[in-house]
């Protein structure tokens, strides 16, 4: 299977004029060994930083851990088995949210959370790069792992997409299924 191959499976099939970068964005499981540059990680996360939250609380925190590091090490072993393409990323990120806020219990700490990744990945996009969120790790061990006051939440694999010519069989069958989507997200009320 050819990466372009997999590009055009992947392409979301839309009659509307949606903004081609949507139509784009996947969540591959081969990825390039080029490592995310420091200046790219910066930029990343800057945009991370201006994302909206409820009161403004921003209740999100990340780690990050390059292949080859002992953080890299760590996240990745706390992968489930079913995730094991992950461990190829040159880099892992742990997303955690921050429950205990400002004004207590911060309900819409994992809704932040998630409005932060989808920043991340969307930034990251933007820059060339492909992103892979996961919730299959273990996610008591990775408690351990972090700060008491972070609940880790997210994995996110990242990086340049590889060649899916060179990729083992079983993750070509994961990734040449077609996008799918609900027909229906809305109604006027
Ligand atoms: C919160 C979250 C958790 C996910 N967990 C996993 C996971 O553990 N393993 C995996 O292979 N994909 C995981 N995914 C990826 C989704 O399966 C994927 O986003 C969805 O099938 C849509 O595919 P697309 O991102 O390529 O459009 C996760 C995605 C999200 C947002």
């Amino acid at each position: 299977m050819k990466t372009q191959d997999i590009l055009k499976i992947k392409e979301n099939k839309t009659n509307l004029n949606i903004t081609p970068f949507f139509k784009q964005r996947f969540s591959p499981r081969v990825f390039s060994s080029e490592q995310v540059s420091d200046n790219d990680l910066k930029i990343i996360f800057e945009a991370v930083r201006w994302t909206p939250s409820s009161f403004n609380q921003q209740p999100w925190y990340f780690y990050v851990a390059k292949k080859g590091s002992q953080g890299f090490d760590k996240l990745s072993s706390l992968l489930v088995d079913g995730n094991f393409w992950a461990k190829e990323a040159p880099i892992l990120i742990l997303g955690c949210f921050i429950k205990n806020g400002q004004y207590g219990e911060n309900y819409y700490a994992q809704y932040d959370l998630g409005q932060a990744v989808a920043t991340l990945v969307y930034q990251a996009q933007i820059l060339g790069y492909y992103s892979h969120q996961m919730a299959g790790f273990d996610h008591e061990k990775a408690k351990t792992l972090v700060d008491e006051n972070y609940t880790p939440w997210v994995m996110i694999a990242m990086g340049r997409l590889g060649d899916y010519e060179k990729a083992p069989q079983a993750i070509i069958t994961m990734d040449e299924k077609p996008p799918q989507r609900k027909d229906k997200v809305y109604e006027i009320i």
